[in-house]
């Protein structure tokens, strides 16, 4: 059956500073430690950086061109913090502010929302070198980069979200080393944990000091659906510690201001939570306007003893096995479980019942091939059938949790384009949009054309 989405649903596609906008070393800007990590032998998969990327920060008239022929109301995309605030210091780099200036005042032309995230994972890389999101002072900085940004682009953005899944800035960036800076340290994770926390608490409130209640908070998290394999105890033991490292470290502080107790007992031995300070849980407690949820896919897990896994990086894990996933899967590895998506959304606005929702991300990697064919706006463009499967499949999830009463306002495809897809380089694609790295070419996928379709239909 056909389900006709809300007239007032927003519709975007969504992408990230240093994925598409290469650039990286003009008009000022500084290194971020993306740029350092990318530098590392062994680090990116095909040893590639964002140098060049699709070279959106001089190609948005174009990007913002295809937005508008797809249809979509919202572009969610983020500001480089190495282009606002370059050297050690915090000097303000004005060629930076200019920049999202003019690509803000072009969306607005277009009639496109801008949805602004202030960090999507390229920190400076002289707060790194002063110990990055494991030192507290991170925080401090990170707040007048709001504000800043507050100051110079308040007039033409209205959401704001704080940050874009910080579980990937601390997990990954201080526990596994899978991202940058490359640190494998729990101790140093869980603090990056707190001091995320507490700088999108300090943030949120730098945003409204500068703009009052015009200004909407968000927040984006890629919150897991952990699926206990049985209903055995040790399974459903792992499922909760599970949740607790990766949801519960969000939702509480940032929704209740408080950290579970569970957590504080599960990561004896891996920190003494001394980085907790008081005080702390009240700022990062802020009222928080919409929720930013990113999904893809579930994780299945069991109870086990032993370590913990690549899959599921988490500090006090050692009670969690992450099982393969199974079902066709994307070329990412990932497995395709769109029930997850309804049943993340139902949860959550079970227990948030007044929050706003919106799906910040969502979206899937294939093998794709341009093929000619004269159907296409060039002539040439990407059959891709399962990355429309996807999106068809996943938006009737999201249709499933409204119809059941959850308060979701929005979806952001991701991504508009082809990027560069972090530690994987460019060698995954999730582009409703195809970018021939050589070339700079942008070129329709079917996904493309089918997302278009859904927005002038308000369908699926
Ligand atoms: C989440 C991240 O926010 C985004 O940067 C990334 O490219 C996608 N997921 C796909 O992995």
């Amino acid at each position: 059956m056909l389900f006709k989405f809300p007239q007032d649903f927003t519709w975007g596609t969504a992408t990230a500073s240093f994925q598409v906008e290469g650039a990286a070393h003009e008009d000022g800007r500084g290194d971020s430690i993306w740029d350092v990590y990318c530098r590392q032998p062994g680090r990116i998969a095909d040893g590639s950086n964002g140098d060049v990327a699709c070279d959106q920060y001089h190609r948005y008239p174009e990007d913002i061109a295809l937005m508008k022929q797809m249809g979509v109301g919202a572009y969610r995309l983020s500001v480089a913090w190495p282009r606002i605030m370059p050297q050690a210091g915090g000097a303000i780099n004005q060629a930076g502010l200019d920049h999202y200036r003019r690509v803000l005042d072009m969306l607005l032309e277009n009639g496109i929302k801008p949805v602004v995230t202030l960090y999507h994972w390229d920190l400076p890389q002289y707060l790194q070198e002063a110990g990055g999101w494991a030192n507290r002072d991170t925080a401090q900085r990170y707040a007048d980069y709001a504000a800043v940004l507050a100051k110079a682009l308040g007039d033409r953005v209205q959401t704001w979200t704080t940050l874009n899944e910080p579980w990937c800035s601390a997990y990954l960036g201080y526990g596994n080393g899978g991202h940058a800076p490359g640190i494998r340290d729990y101790g140093q994770a869980l603090a990056a944990v707190h001091h995320l926390n507490l700088a999108h608490g300090l943030g949120a409130q730098a945003i409204c000091a500068e703009l009052g209640d015009s200004a909407r908070i968000s927040v984006t998290l890629n919150l897991q659906v952990n699926r206990a394999d049985s209903d055995n105890t040790a399974d459903l033991a792992a499922k909760t510690r599970a949740d607790l490292f990766a949801n519960e470290v969000w939702l509480g502080p940032m929704l209740a201001g408080t950290y579970d107790q569970r957590i504080h007992d599960a990561a004896e031995g891996i920190t003494d939570w001394s980085f907790v300070r008081d005080g702390d849980l009240e700022q990062i407690h802020q009222p928080l306007d919409v929720l930013g949820i990113n999904y893809y896919s579930t994780n299945h897990v069991r109870g086990r003893s032993g370590a913990g896994s690549e899959r599921n990086p988490m500090p006090a894990q050692d009670m969690v096995e992450t099982l393969p996933p199974q079902g066709p899967l994307t070329a990412m590895g990932w497995n395709q479980e769109p029930q997850g998506l309804t049943d993340l959304l139902m949860e959550v606005s079970r227990r948030f019942p007044e929050l706003e929702l919106m799906v910040t991300e969502n979206g899937s990697a294939w093998e794709d091939q341009v093929s000619a064919d004269p159907s296409f706006p060039g002539g040439k463009g990407v059959h891709d059938p399962q990355r429309v499967a996807y999106l068809d499949e996943h938006l009737r999830a999201v249709a499933r949790a409204i119809q059941a009463g959850a308060r979701v306002t929005g979806y952001f495809a991701w991504s508009l384009l082809d990027n560069f897809e972090w530690a994987l380089g460019y060698t995954k694609r999730f582009g409703l949009i195809r970018v021939d790295y050589d070339t700079q070419e942008r070129i329709w996928k079917d996904s493309g054309l089918r997302y278009a379709q859904i927005i002038r239909d308000r369908a699926v």
